[in-house]
C-alpha cells in the first residue's frame, strides 16, 4: 500500500513495482485524479485504469460533456459559469441542477441544488463559487429514472455488469429525486441503511439495450481503460442521457456500505477479491504482461 501523498513519488521509484492498482483520488486541483497516474507514466510503471488525460477530462464534467456532444451521445444541456459570467440568458428551461464542475461523491450536490427560479439559480451558483472555489456547472434537470452502469474490460471486449437503478422512492417524500449528498451520506448510514439500489434494474430488454449501448459507447469515446462506472438518467422522452463518467469508481469493500461497482460485481457473481483481480487482469492483458 502506498499512500498517494508527498512521499509517493520516491516510494514508487524505489519500489518500482511490476504493476500498480491505482485508487488515488489526489488532493489538489481539478486534475487531481490524474496526478498519480501521471507520476506512474513518468516512472514507466504500469497501472490499472484510465490514463491521466481521461481521468482529468472525466473529473472536469463539462469537458467530458463536450466530448459526448461531439459524438452525439445524449447528455443534459449545460452551461459552465465562472464568477462574474453572465448566465442569465441560459437557453434551456428551468428546473436546472447546479453542481461543482469537478467534484465527486455528491460533494456540493444537495436538495437545494435543484433550482426552479432565476433567484434560486443565482444563489446556488454563488454558493458553488464561494464554497468550492471552481466554476459551477448548470445542467438541465432530468426527471426520469436513474441508472448507473459498471463496465469491465477494454475496447470492443468491454462488458457491462448488471445495471443498477437508483430507487428514489426509498428517499423521504420531502426531498427531491436526486442522489444528493444527503441521500448518499446522511440518510444512508450503516445503522439505518437505505435500500436504494435495485440490481439488476427492473427494465425491459429495449431499455436495457439502449442503456448498455450508450454506456459502452461513452466508455470508448472517453477512452476509458479496464473499468469505469457511467451515471445515466432518462430525459422526459425516456432517452438515456449520460450524467457523468467515473473512471475511478468508488469501491467500498463492505456490502453494508452502499457502493455501486462492488454491488454490480456481486450481482454478476464476483466477490470483492474477484472484482479487484478482474480489473487487475484487464490491465495485465492490456500491457501484455
Ligand atoms: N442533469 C441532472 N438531472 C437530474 N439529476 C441530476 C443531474 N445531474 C446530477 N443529478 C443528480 O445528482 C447526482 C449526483 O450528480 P453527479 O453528476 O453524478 O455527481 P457526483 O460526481 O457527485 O456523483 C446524480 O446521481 C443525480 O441523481
Ligand atoms: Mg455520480
Amino acid at each position: 500500500m502506498i499512500e498517494a501523498n508527498n512521499d509517493a513519488f520516491n516510494k514508487l521509484w524505489e519500489l518500482n513495482p511490476e504493476i500498480t492498482f491505482n485508487i488515488a483520488e489526489g488532493f489538489n486541483g481539478i486534475s487531481r485524479e490524474a496526478q498519480i497516474p501521471a507520476i506512474l507514466e513518468f516512472l514507466n510503471i504500469p497501472y490499472t485504469g484510465s490514463d491521466p488525460i481521461t481521468l482529468g477530462i472525466c473529473h472536469e464534467k463539462s469537458r467530458a460533456k463536450e466530448i459526448l456532444s461531439y459524438y452525439k451521445i445524449p447528455t443534459p444541456e449545460f452551461l459552465v459559469v465562472y464568477p462574474y459570467d453572465d448566465y442569465l440568458n441560459i437557453d434551456f428551461s428551468l428546473p436546472a441542477i447546479v453542481k461543482p464542475v469537478a467534484e465527486g461523491s455528491s460533494k456540493g450536490i444537495f436538495n437545494s441544488s435543484v433550482v426552479f427560479s432565476i433567484d434560486e439559480l443565482k444563489n446556488q451558483i454563488n454558493y458553488i463559487h464561494l464554497n468550492y472555489n471552481q466554476p459551477a456547472l448548470v445542467e438541465k434537470f432530468l426527471s426520469g429514472r436513474e441508472f448507473t452502469v459498471a463496465i469491465l474490460g477494454n475496447g470492443k471486449s468491454a462488458k457491462v455488469l448488471p445495471i443498477i437503478e437508483i430507487k428514489f422512492d426509498q428517499l423521504p417524500k420531502t426531498i427531491l429525486p436526486i442522489y444528493s449528498y444527503e441521500a448518499k451520506w446522511i440518510l444512508d448510514t450503516r445503522e439505518n441503511p437505505l435500500d436504494i439500489y435495485e440490481c439488476p434494474a427492473k427494465i425491459d430488454d429495449d431499455l436495457r439495450q439502449k442503456i448498455e449501448k450508450v454506456a459502452l459507447r461513452t466508455f470508448n469515446v472517453l477512452r476509458c481503460r479496464d473499468w469505469a462506472r457511467i451515471d445515466i438518467r432518462l430525459d422526459e422522452n425516456g432517452i438515456p442521457n449520460v450524467l457523468e463518467i467515473n473512471p475511478l469508481p468508488g469501491i467500498l469493500p463492505d456490502p453494508k456500505d452502499n457502493s455501486c461497482f462492488p454491488k454490480a460485481a456481486r450481482t454478476a457473481g464476483m466477490n470483492y477479491q474477484e472484482m479487484i483481480n478482474a480489473v487487475l487482469n484487464e490491465a495485465i492483458k492490456r500491457y501484455g504482461l
